[in-house]
């Protein structure tokens, strides 16, 4: 597995002396991360967790897959933030971009639901079940969040009713906390498969659990190669790793530095659509950990070359207040050679011959010295492919860096105490018993 860190281009918005300054506060927070004598300590299972899972529980995982392959043309994939976000992110990055269309595909096609409430999506993804052969995984660590509760009991409903009670139970795999919460409990009851979603490891740190990895499976990832790039990664950013050689550290460090210039957004940018859900996964990663008592980098994100053709123009000439992290891959899995056309009254035949990821990289390496040029700073993480390593690599690289960064601007990098705002509210709307008080005052101001 080879991932890069390039901090050359960062040079428009600070030196690279001033970010190697923090080294010292760098790997005293990795150390942090390390001895658990940091902040939410609660939840630092995620550090050594690819080197803790066992042959043996990536093959209850696998089996548990094999056999809801065996049964379904189709796998409803239920959850939320991270219990939704890691493995669609995964899963778009790897799998062929049509492999949902294609008729003959090994694999299960994939649907993500309960990740919004949106009575479309609803009342469309049951119209799309209605003649299909399927089953679903529920992830829920608390078996009681609104939307991925939503879509579980139609779901489930449908599937009881289209293959009997007894056939529903092999074909509904819960993924929860080990001994509480709703979904446990209905688990219990029903006799569903379970994985355990472990108590010391947040939702947006869980892909490496069965949160992301049962999903994967079903879809046909290696998740070997999955956890053992994690693990390789794991141990090049490990405790005794001097920042000299730690990408996580610098990676880090250099964000903690830009932000304490006044750069204030950290735009994820990829000339590689299949990252765009790569990229959301990333901004709940940074965003829940660092967003919190008035501070935090502002994470967004951006898929070229297509959004430079909207978002193009505020990024090169907009406020100053941005820095871009571009990921890049070295080799395409699959390419196409452009062709020669007579006519070539698009005047391209200067490219014929070409392959488009030549176009392509050209169009990132044209994009990084533009926008250099205009004032946004550029961090650059190479991947030299994009396979289930790398893409593992990539994710414990930035799990580490957050943790590192989140303590560097003073924040509980693991709690996510704003989240419960929205949820107060619309429950007080929708009339939840206990809520009365804050009903009336919310629909006073409706
Ligand atoms: O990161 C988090 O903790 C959240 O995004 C949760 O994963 C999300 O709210 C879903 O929660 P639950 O798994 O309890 O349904």
């Amino acid at each position: 597995m080879k991932i890069k860190l390039n901090l050359e281009n960062i040079q428009t918005g600070i030196q690279l002396s001033e970010v190697n300054a923090l080294k010292e506060q760098m790997e005293k927070n990795n150390l942090l991360l390390h001895s658990g004598e940091g902040r939410g300590s609660d939840f630092l299972g995620w550090v050594n967790l690819p080197s803790s899972l066992t042959a043996n529980d990536l093959k209850e995982i696998q089996d548990s897959a094999d056999d809801l392959r065996s049964r379904c043309d189709v796998v409803v994939v239920i959850g939320i933030g991270g219990s939704y976000l890691g493995a669609k992110a995964v899963l778009d990055a790897l799998n062929d971009s049509f492999e949902m269309y294609k008729k003959d595909s090994k694999n299960p096609i994939i649907i993500f639901a309960g990740h919004n409430i949106s009575g479309n999506y609803a009342a469309e993804l049951q119209r799309f079940l209605g003649d299909k052969n399927f089953g679903t995984i529920i992830i829920s660590k608390s078996g009681t969040t609104t939307e991925p509760a939503i879509a579980f009991r139609y779901v489930k409903e449908m599937i009881e009713d289209k293959f009997g009670k007894e056939e529903a139970v092999k074909r509904i795999i819960a993924v929860t906390d080990a001994k509480r919460g709703a979904l446990r409990d209905l688990a219990t009851e029903k006799g569903y498969k379970t994985f355990v979603i472990p108590d010391d490891v947040g939702g947006r740190f869980s892909v490496l659990t069965p949160v992301g990895l049962l999903p994967l499976a079903v879809a046909g990832v290696d998740i070997n190669s999955l956890v053992d790039g994690a693990k390789d990664m794991e141990a090049l950013t490990g405790a005794d790793v001097p920042y000299e050689k730690n990408i996580s550290a610098q990676y880090a460090a250099a964000r903690v530095s830009l932000y304490n210039k006044g750069k204030k957004v950290e735009l994820l940018a990829s000339f590689e659509p299949k990252l765009q859900y790569f990229n959301e996964w990333w901004k709940q990663l940074f965003g829940e950990s660092e967003g919190k008592e008035g501070k935090g980098l502002f994470p967004t994100s951006v898929v070229l070359s297509t959004d430079l053709h909207s978002m193009g123009q505020y990024i090169q000439e907009g406020e100053r207040i941005l820095f871009e992290t571009m990921l890049h891959v070295n080799k395409p899995e699959s390419d196409f050679k452009i062709k020669e056309d007579k006519a070539n009254l698009d005047k391209l035949n200067f490219i014929a011959g070409k392959y488009v990821s030549e176009v392509n990289e050209m169009a990132e390496a044209g994009t990084i010295l533009a926008h250099v040029d205009g004032g946004v700073p550029n961090i650059k993480i190479t991947l030299d492919r994009l396979d289930a390593k790398h893409v593992g690599g990539l994710i414990y690289f930035f799990e580490k860096a957050c943790g590192i960064s989140g303590y560097s601007i003073g924040v509980n990098p693991f709690d996510q105490p704003g989240v419960e705002a929205y949820k107060k509210n619309m429950f007080a709307l929708l009339g939840k018993p206990g809520y009365e008080e804050e009903t009336l005052k919310l629909k006073a101001r409706l």
